[in-house]
Parts: structure tokens; C-alpha cells; sequence
């Protein structure tokens, strides 16, 4: 039977991220729903990331008290409430107005960690002013080393807590669907989504109140005169971003950062090892949510021997395709310590701005408590690879 979502846009009303998204889809215009939704080519791996969960399933326990469930945890050295954070996102500026401090303060209000994008609209200094915010930044790789300890320099003055290193975005992902939404080589949309946005008023009125569709603002005063607009910072980020980047690099890197690292975009259990021995204190297994290399495999899928590789010597996070309290028991019953998200959390934004975030927080947290409680796990400790089976993997028990 074809299920229907609700029609109101009252995020309180969203009973799931999906009804999140559905009410996105309604707010957003088409090319700024198709930049937050989409992947890369023909969008195997962001169809993959949701399908490995569906082939994992879930062996209760019963007759376990479940009254309380404690979902907090260690996480690189500092006390998580819950296991999962606001993952790193570009241009959230398009999707809400001051779309970065949407997140941060609906992340302030829950206790939950936010990692800011270098490519983002609010700067490092702005966001670090929100007292009370887990702040973390991302940083992409850009070939002048000028540009990085400049940038550094700020993250460590700003006082943030650990840096994201992304390694797998060196070279840019092959999104058409995006591409097709703008006049070739610019930043502005054709002339069809220009008109669209027409039927989008609560979105439209939101960008002219903001000043319309806002520059990089992060990197604007690293940006070379002449560029700062933000077709043209756009185009020299991407220019900018090295894909010659390889291990050496991280080892300057860890010399001119002596802050907490994680290196995100980790796919296998040999480079997982790489970067423990580079001197990382955690790692993103991440595809990038299906935007980057089509056909990669599903994280769920990678984590286990990640997790056999390195677990217990550095932390490890997971991202790409988290929608579900489930979503997330899984990852953690499989050697995770916690997750990132990404889509989740826009759809969030897009729905609603700051209240659609904060909704988006608290389904995750409600779907995961009660989770636990029905597979009969009191604590994150006692989520293991014993309650689950990988269905034609064969069980995860030796
Ligand atoms: C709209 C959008 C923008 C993103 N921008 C960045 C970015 O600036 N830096 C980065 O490291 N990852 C970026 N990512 C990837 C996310 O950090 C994360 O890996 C991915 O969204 C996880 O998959 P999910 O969306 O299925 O949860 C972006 C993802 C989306 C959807």
C-alpha cells in the first residue's frame, strides 16, 4: 500500500527524516533540492548506502531491563551525549538562510557536535562565537600552503576543537544533475530554475532577505582579489583543492596541527591502518554520501574490517545514507563509534531552518533509544555484532 506524508510543513509534524525530506522537496527549488539530494553519475552508491542496511538484520534479546537507556559516549576524549554529530556541509547558506548557524544552534540545543565545512558560508571565528557548540572544523587540502596555515592558524585561534581532513574530494565528483541546473561553467542557474524558484516563495523570500544566495564567506578574505563573488570562489576552491594530495601531505599536516585530526573518507582497512600510522586520532569511513566515486560500496558494508583493522586504537566515525535510529545501531553494533550526518540533518534545514534541524535531532535520538530498549541493549557497550545478521554475508559470529 502506497503510504502518504503529511501535507502540513510543520516540522513538528515529521514523523521520520523521509517526511523531512518530503517536506524539503516542497519548500526548496528544484536545483537547490537536487544539490542537497543528489549523487554522483548514476547514483549507484547513494542507492547502495541504503540498501546495505536493508540487508542487515537485527537478533534481540529479550527479558533485558530496558527502563533507562543511556546513549553517551566517549568520543576523542570528550563526553558524547549522543552518538552522532552534524557532519561537515558546504553552502549551507543555499538551502536556509544563515543555514551554518541553523545547524550549530539546533546542534547547540540538542548536545551534539557540529563540523563546519572550509567551504562555507559563515566564517570559523562567526561560528566559534556560538558559546556552547561542539565545534569542529573540516578542511579540504588547497595547493597553496600559505592558504592552510592561514587557515590553521584561524582554527586554532578560533579555538575549535579538531580538525576533519577530507581526502576523498581531491578530484570533484561527477554530479550531471547539478551541473545541468547551471549556465555551463557559472554559478547561476538557467533560466527554467530562475523561474521556479517563483513557486518556492518561503524559500525565495528567505534568499532576498539574506541578500540572495551567499558567498563562501569562510575563505572570502583568503580568496585572491577579484574572486570573492561567488561564482568566482567557487571556481578557484576547486581549482584550489590538491589532487596531488597523498600521504606526505599529512605528515605536514600533522606537523602544523597538533590538535586532534580525523581523516575522513577512509573506504578500506589498509588505508584505515595508513592513517593510524600517520598519526590520526580518528577516522571517517565515508563515500562521501554517494557524491563523489559512483560505485563505491556502502560504508556498512566496509566498516566491519575497518573496524577489525583499527578499532580500539582510534576512533571511527561513519557517514553516508544515515536516515534511521537503526541506520545508526548498526554502524555501532559493527564497530562504529559514532556517526555523521549529512542529508539527515539538511532535510532537516530545508524543511524548517533551525527547527526543522532541531526535529531532525530528536527523531534520530527517539528512534535510536527505542531501538536499543527493543534490542534489548541498556547501553551503547552492550550494541554488538552478536545482534545482528548480515543476511547472504553469513552472520557476523565466528
Ligand atoms: C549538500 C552536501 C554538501 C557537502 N559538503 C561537504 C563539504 O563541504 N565537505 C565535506 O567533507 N563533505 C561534504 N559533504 C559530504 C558529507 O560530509 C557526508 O560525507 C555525506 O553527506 C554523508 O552522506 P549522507 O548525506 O548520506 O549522510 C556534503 C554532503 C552534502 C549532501
Amino acid at each position: 500500500m502506497k503510504r502518504r506524508f503529511t501535507g502540513s510543513s510543520n516540522p513538528a509534524r515529521a514523523l521520520s527524516i523521509a517526511e523531512l525530506r518530503h517536506m524539503a522537496a516542497r519548500r526548496l527549488p528544484p536545483f537547490v533540492f537536487e544539490y542537497l539530494d543528489g549523487g554522483a553519475e548514476n547514483e549507484v552508491t547513494l542507492t547502495r548506502n541504503r540498501a546495505a542496511f536493508n540487508r542487515v538484520a537485527f537478533r534481540p534479546l529479550v527479558l533485558v531491563d530496558v527502563e533507562k537507556v543511556d546513549l553517551s559516549r566517549q568520543v576523542l576524549g570528550r563526553r558524547w551525549r549522543v552518538p552522532f554529530a552534524i557532519g561537515p556541509t558546504g553552502f549551507n547558506g543555499l538551502i536556509a538562510p544563515d543555514g551554518d548557524r541553523a545547524l550549530a544552534r539546533a546542534a547547540r540545543a540538542a548536545h551534539v557536535p557540529m563540523i563546519q565545512s572550509t567551504v562555507s558560508n559563515t566564517t570559523i571565528e562567526e561560528m566559534a562565537a556560538i558559546a556552547g557548540l561542539e565545534h569542529w572544523l573540516q578542511v579540504y587540502v588547497f595547493k597553496s600552503d600559505e592558504f592552510m596555515q592561514r587557515l590553521l592558524e584561524r582554527a586554532r585561534a578560533a579555538g575549535v576543537q579538531g580538525l576533519v581532513l577530507t581526502v576523498d574530494g581531491s578530484v570533484f565528483g561527477n554530479r550531471e544533475w547539478d551541473k545541468r541546473n547551471y549556465r555551463p561553467g557559472t554559478t547561476d542557474p538557467i533560466l527554467r530554475h530562475k523561474l521556479a524558484t517563483l513557486a518556492h516563495p518561503r524559500w525565495g523570500i528567505g534568499m532576498l532577505l539574506q541578500g540572495g544566495i551567499p558567498a563562501i564567506g569562510n575563505i572570502a578574505d583568503m580568496l585572491p582579489d577579484g574572486r570573492r563573488d561567488l561564482a568566482a570562489a567557487a571556481s578557484w576552491a576547486r581549482e584550489q583543492i590538491d589532487p596531488s594530495l597523498n600521504w606526505r601531505r599529512i605528515d605536514w599536516l600533522r606537523r602544523n596541527w597538533d590538535g586532534p585530526l580525523v581523516i575522513k573518507g577512509i573506504a578500506r582497512a589498509d588505508d584505515a591502518r595508513r592513517a593510524l600510522d600517520a598519526g590520526a586520532q580518528g577516522l571517517v569511513v565515508s563515500n562521501h554520501g554517494g557524491r563523489q566515486l559512483d560505485g563505491a560500496q556502502a560504508t556498512i558494508n566496509v566498516l566491519p574490517d575497518i573496524a577489525a583493522a583499527v578499532g580500539g586504537q582510534m576512533t571511527i566515525l561513519i557517514d553516508s545514507g544515515f536516515l534511521r535510529g537503526t541506520d545508526i545501531a548498526k554502524a555501532l553494533a559493527l564497530g562504529a563509534d559514532a556517526v555523521l550526518l549529512g542529508r539527515a540533518a539538511l532535510y532537516g534545514l530545508g524543511a524548517a531552518g533551525e527547527q526543522g534541524v532541531a526535529r531532525s535531532l530528536a527523531l534520530l535520538e527517539d528512534e535510536l533509544r527505542r531501538t536499543l530498549a527493543q534490542l534489548g541493549c541498556p547501553n551503547l557497550e552492550s550494541l554488538g555484532p552478536e545482534l545482528l545478521d548480515r543476511g547472504d554475508r553469513g552472520p557476523l559470529d565466528p
